[in-house]
């Protein structure tokens, strides 16, 4: 399976727009791509309707990974399982009387790619969080053997959350191929510089950074170029 599984250092932290950037720079440069969301919850704070989501900002994951995919998915091939409390997978499941199950997870991941040339797969939470009892969001990453792109905050607390994620992933031989900071700022602050270098010495990792996007207009979005500068400072 070719393609990347953007997880982050926790929730709000940019992982659907980092993913969504770069789905939009593949499909620009000619790719067909797929996406997938394991499990999307929160819905029932969703301030806006179905029927405007294909046209509006504010889009819930799996319609805005879609949109900038350009891809012709249903709802149920990008995110099987869908929730209305915004609470974790494993408990919104619960609540709604059901348990994710991970080889539908993996089967639905898989039948997303056979119209595909790459499978851009944001996961929920950060790397620890639970899908099922015994399977985490890290445990989904290793099945699909997709290489993980960490988003992350530019600002204070960052080091420490990121280099955490970074531990985590490869604790379980799982390959970075770089962080990305979100949203960056036009005029970066010394400490937010200072951040990038200590994340990128410190994790051996590349470190990417993502400006503020307008998410109505992914034609307007920068591409997000993912340089593999992590082979090479492993390899120097
Ligand atoms: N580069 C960016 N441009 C515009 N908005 C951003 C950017 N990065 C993060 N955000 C905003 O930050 C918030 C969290 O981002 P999101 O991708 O939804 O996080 P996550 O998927 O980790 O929960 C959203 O309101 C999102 O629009
Ligand atoms: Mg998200």
């Amino acid at each position: 399976m070719r393609g990347v599984f953007v997880t982050g250092t926790g929730t709000e932290v940019g992982k659907t727009v980092v993913a969504a950037a770069i789905a939009n720079a593949a499909r620009a440069a000619g790719k067909r791509v797929a996406v997938f969301k394991p499990a999307v919850s929160g819905l029932d704070e969703h301030p806006l309707r179905p029927e405007e989501w294909e046209s509006a900002p504010g889009l819930p994951d799996h319609a805005l990974l879609r949109l900038a995919a350009g891809s012709s998915q249903g709802d149920d091939e990008v995110a099987p399982y869908r929730y209305g409390p915004p609470v974790s997978p494993h408990l919104a499941a619960e609540l709604d009387g059901e348990r994710i199950d991970p080889d539908r997870l993996r089967g639905a991941a898989l039948a997303a790619t056979e119209d595909a040339d790459i499978l851009v797969c944001e996961g929920a939470g950060g790397l620890l969080v639970p899908l099922a009892p015994g399977y985490l969001v890290r445990d989904l990453a290793r099945d699909l053997r997709l290489p993980l792109v960490i988003a992350a905050l530019p600002g204070l607390g960052t080091i420490n959350h990121t280099l955490l994620t970074v531990e985590a992933a490869r604790a379980a031989g799982l390959e970075v191929v770089t962080v990305v900071l979100t949203p960056w700022p036009d005029e970066p602050s010394p400490m937010e510089l200072s951040n990038r270098e200590t994340i990128e010495e410190l994790g051996a990792v590349a470190v990417e950074t993502l400006p503020h996007l307008d998410l109505r207009m992914p034609e307007s979005w920068p591409e997000l170029a993912l340089s593999g500068r992590e082979r090479r400072l492993k390899a120097a």
